[in-house]
């Protein structure tokens, strides 16, 4: 069983002096006779053990001087011409095997770049009927703040943690290099070979911006790769990193958040609520996108209930086993403590994706909110009669995180989050969604005022 990270067990700390205190938001009794008896006041408890006290919103002034127009980014800047070649290639379905399919098709620009492709399954469908991806398709923006996957150390942990990395199992590190996987996989795109591609490259319609852009290729590996860059400059481009949303221009201080979405927001980082942004990581008080993509890129084992749709999962003992089947030889994962672990989703514009979690097993948002609100206190809403976290196999369920506040409740307990609360954070995440998409929010969060209004 991998070890809480100290976070969560600072944070266990301070519930139980809270507990320990019988009282929120009062103050402890007057200190008696006996210093030894003396008891601390909660603000004391919390430094005591540690924990940073997070102001309580709002902390945005109300209007900003600093703010920054354009998001910015490591590395040089947009190549303009490498980004339009990468564009033509992302909507291209020449390239797919039967032709039809492209990046376009599971990454949709109208959702945000996430998608099904006309499966209702929770996981996309590929370029030939009857074949699925095997995971759901992430959104495909902020692609440049996805770090390399490494070991986070934290100086009093006692282990290092697991972080970024492409993909809900962190197994690539450059997107030059990940294209690949969707062109060439047969459940995806089923391009073929790298020489069958080449041939639909050098001679298509943009055969010559590609080697304008890229030079002339030498051979099919030489074109693969050169697919592989320019794709990359489109998805790390400036377009890709659109920070149009409510949230975004609220932290500029150049929108309002609704009573309810601010209502959110505040149990979203309470620690003693939802506790959400112990992992979908926010910094209200920057106007770096950068600092607020929602996610630490850590993994955990959430035991999301298992997607009974999956073609694979007609098979009792086909489990995805996420970051231990990640096969890396220098920084490996594949020790059994890490089996069951996904990657952290951005909730940059989750409200308009049509599945979630890596199994796209919830197809509406507010279940994934029920869905952390009942896990620990009412199981039985969550999974099976009698198999809890049943996408987890037996032995690895001592995995599944257990010691973050959500999930730390007793069975049977009153539910961390009530209805309101629920509805409360589901507005809230539909702030983050970019201005473009606001019009797919239907269903999943009401629809809020845009930003500029
Ligand atoms: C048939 C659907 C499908 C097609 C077509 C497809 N993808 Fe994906 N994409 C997926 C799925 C599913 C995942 C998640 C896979 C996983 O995590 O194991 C994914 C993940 C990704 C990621 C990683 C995102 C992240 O947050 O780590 C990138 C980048 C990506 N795709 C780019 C592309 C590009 C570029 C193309 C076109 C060459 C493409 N995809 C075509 C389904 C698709
Ligand atoms: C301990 C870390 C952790 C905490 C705390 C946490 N999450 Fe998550 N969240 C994850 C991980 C990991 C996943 C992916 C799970 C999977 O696919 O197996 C996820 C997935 C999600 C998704 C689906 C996103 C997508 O793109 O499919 C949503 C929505 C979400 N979380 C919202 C929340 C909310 C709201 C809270 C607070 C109530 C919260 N999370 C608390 C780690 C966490």
């Amino acid at each position: 069983m991998h070890e809480p990270s100290v976070f969560w067990r600072r944070l266990a700390t301070g519930a139980a002096l809270l507990v320990a205190l019988g009282a929120c938001g009062k103050h402890a009794p007057a200190p008696s006779a006996q210093p030894s008896e003396v008891k601390p006041t909660i603000a004391e408890a919390f430094a005591s053990a540690k924990i940073p006290i997070l102001p309580r919103s709002p902390v945005v002034p109300a209007r900003r001087t600093n703010v920054l127009p354009v998001p910015p980014r490591e590395g040089p800047p947009d190549n303009p011409v490498l980004v339009a070649l990468g564009k033509k290639i992302f909507f291209d379905e020449r390239l797919s095997e039967p032709p039809g399919t492209s990046c376009s098709s599971c990454h949709d620009p109208a959702r945000a770049f996430s998608g099904a492709h006309g499966s209702s399954l929770g996981v996309p469908l590929g370029s030939r009927a009857g074949h699925f991806a095997r995971r759901s398709a992430p959104s495909v923006l902020y692609m440049r703040y996805v770090p390399k996957f490494h070991f986070f150390e934290d100086d009093e942990a006692p282990q290092a943690q697991p972080r970024g990395g492409y993909f809900w199992d962190g197994r690539s590190d450059s997107l030059v290099e990940l294209v690949k996987q969707p062109l060439f996989n047969p459940e995806e795109m089923n391009a073929g070979t790298p020489q069958l591609l080449a041939t639909k490259i050098t001679q298509g319609p943009y055969a010559k911006a590609f080697k304008a852009a890229l030079g002339p290729a030498s051979d099919p590996t030489a074109v693969t790769h050169g697919v592989g860059v320019a794709l990359e400059a489109y998805l790390k481009s400036d377009e890709m990193t659109p920070a149009s949303s409510k949230y975004d221009a609220y932290v500029r201080g150049q929108a309002t958040l609704t009573e309810q979405e601010r209502h959110g927001l505040e149990l979203f980082k309470d620690r003693r609520k939802g506790a959400c942004s112990g992992c979908h990581r926010l910094q209200e008080t920057s106007t770096n996108p950068g600092e607020s993509m929602f996610t630490d890129f850590g993994y955990d084992a959430v035991a999301w209930p298992r997607n009974r749709d999956l073609p694979a999962n007609q098979s009792a003992d086909n489990f995805d086993l996420g970051l231990c089947e990640r096969k890396d030889t220098v920084l490996p994962s594949s020790d059994k403590q890490w089996c069951s672990s996904f990657r952290t989703p951005s909730l940059r514009n989750v409200a308009v994706r049509e599945s979630f979690g890596h199994n796209g097993v919830y197809k509406k948002l507010r279940d994934v909110v029920s869905f952390y609100a009942f896990r620990a206190v009412a199981p039985g809403r969550i999974y099976p009669e009698g198999q809890k976290f049943d996408d987890v196999p037996a032995k690895y369920q001592s995995n599944v995180n257990v010691y973050a506040p959500i999930y730390n409740q007793r069975e049977g307990g009153t539910p961390p989050l009530s209805d309101a609360d629920i509805d409360a954070l589901v507005a809230f995440l539909g702030t983050l969604t970019d201005a473009p998409y606001l019009s797919k929010l239907a269903g999943n969060a009401p629809i809020a005022p845009s930003p500029s209004e």
